[in-house]
């Protein structure tokens, strides 16, 4: 009774304090819960390929991401900034935020796909993000790679192994796969398994995914979205991209409308599809923007509108994988 009273009146004062609502949650299939936002922390590429991390550009995003009501992470061993990421959990908790209100998310890189792997390249994952425990572990792709880079041909139904005794060890509360196809997914069941709680794929307005995502609807299995704003912005779209780009105007006048940006309305539409967008932003004003959307709802017609932009297009095919056995996209 106490409690619930010293619960109501610490939501009451985030509520008069701050206009920020936060962001709602997902219920996972073995029964933990997932925040329905999350922030993205890879840096990308640019034209001379991949852009390497300094020292603390992504530490200072996750702080100001926390400190604005994020409180879900996605990082991934590959991307060589869960040491950053580490930092800021790290420091936000000594200034009071709980552990158990954060939701980190990391990736088994396809170096370490043999079942005896996953749980050391685990173990060197929370060393960097010097935590106990993940909230969630993925297998970042089914295709397995040598640093050397000649391929790994351990079957994906393998590395699950190892991905579930990591779980087992309670160094991941949940545990999923990323760039899986729908074949692939089954054949975990098929080998007696269990599920993942959850599937990390390419999701945006030009790749929206209907059929995987009514499969995972169908099966519990909750989906994070990649790469939200796909070829949104000119510096980013290949010459082959299909609109809209930023500047689109039927997309301007609906953020007029709402009073939001163009961007807001994407991430709302994202989380209307029922899924878990993962906005990558670096400066501070984007952090906000891409939280500000638990105040609104877009009409059926324009959700309807945005639905128009399907196209199949996928901004991230990794052809360079095509030969390999586990390539999980449509290879046309
Ligand atoms: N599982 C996988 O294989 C996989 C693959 C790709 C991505 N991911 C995850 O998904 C995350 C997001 O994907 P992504 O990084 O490819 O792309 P993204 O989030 O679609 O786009 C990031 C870009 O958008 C800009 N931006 C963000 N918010 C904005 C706003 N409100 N207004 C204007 N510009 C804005 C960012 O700028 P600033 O940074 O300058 O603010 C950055 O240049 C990644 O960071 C990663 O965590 C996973
Ligand atoms: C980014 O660049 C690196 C290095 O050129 C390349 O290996 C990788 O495939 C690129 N990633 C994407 C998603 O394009
Ligand atoms: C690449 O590395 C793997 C694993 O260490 C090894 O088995 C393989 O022989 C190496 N291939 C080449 C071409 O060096
Ligand atoms: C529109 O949004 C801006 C930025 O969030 C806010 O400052 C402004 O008060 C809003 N205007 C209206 C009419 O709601």
């Amino acid at each position: 009774m106490l409690c619930n009273y010293v619960l109501l009146l610490v939501l009451c004062a985030n509520f008069v304090f701050s206009d920020v609502i936060p962001a709602p949650k997902l219920k996972l299939r073995d029964g933990t819960e997932i925040p329905s936002l999350a922030l993205g922390t890879w840096l990308g590429n640019n034209t001379k390929g991949r852009i390497e991390p300094h020292s603390t550009e992504v530490e200072n995003a996750v702080s100001a991401a926390i400190d604005l009501g994020y409180r879900h992470i996605d990082t991934a061993y590959a991307y060589k900034v869960e040491d950053q990421v580490g930092r800021a959990v790290i420091k936000k908790i000594a200034e009071g935020v709980k552990r158990e209100d954060l939701f980190i998310t990391t990736k088994l890189w396809n170096d370490r796909h043999a079942r005896e792997a996953v749980v050391p390249a685990l173990r060197e994952s929370l060393d960097q993000l010097k935590l106990d425990y993940v909230d969630l572990y993925l297998i970042h792709w089914p295709v397995g790679q040598f640093g050397n880079q000649s391929y790994d041909y351990t079957d994906y139904v393998d590395t699950w192994r190892g991905m579930l005794e990591a779980k087992a060890l309670g160094l991941a509360r949940s545990v999923g796969v990323s760039n899986f196809n729908q074949q692939q997914i089954d054949r975990l069941a098929a080998a007696g398994l269990e599920l993942p709680a959850v599937l990390q794929v390419e999701i945006n307005l030009n790749l929206q995914q209907p059929s995987l995502l009514a499969y995972c609807r169908d099966h519990h299995i909750v989906v994070m979205g990649y790469t939200p704003f796909g070829s949104l912005f000119p510096s980013k779209a290949r010459e082959d991209a299909p609109p809209p780009r930023v500047d689109d105007p039927t997309l301007v006048g609906m953020g007029e409308k709402y009073n939001k940006t163009v961007t807001q309305i994407i991430v709302r539409y994202l989380l209307d599809l029922g899924i878990i967008p993962i906005p990558k932003a670096l400066k501070p004003a984007h952090i906000a923007q891409n939280f500000a959307v638990f105040d609104f709802s877009l009409s059926q017609e324009d959700r309807d509108w945005l639905k128009t932009y399907d196209k199949g297009y996928r901004t991230i095919p990794q052809l360079k994988w095509l030969d390999h056995p586990y390539y999980p996209f449509e290879k046309s």
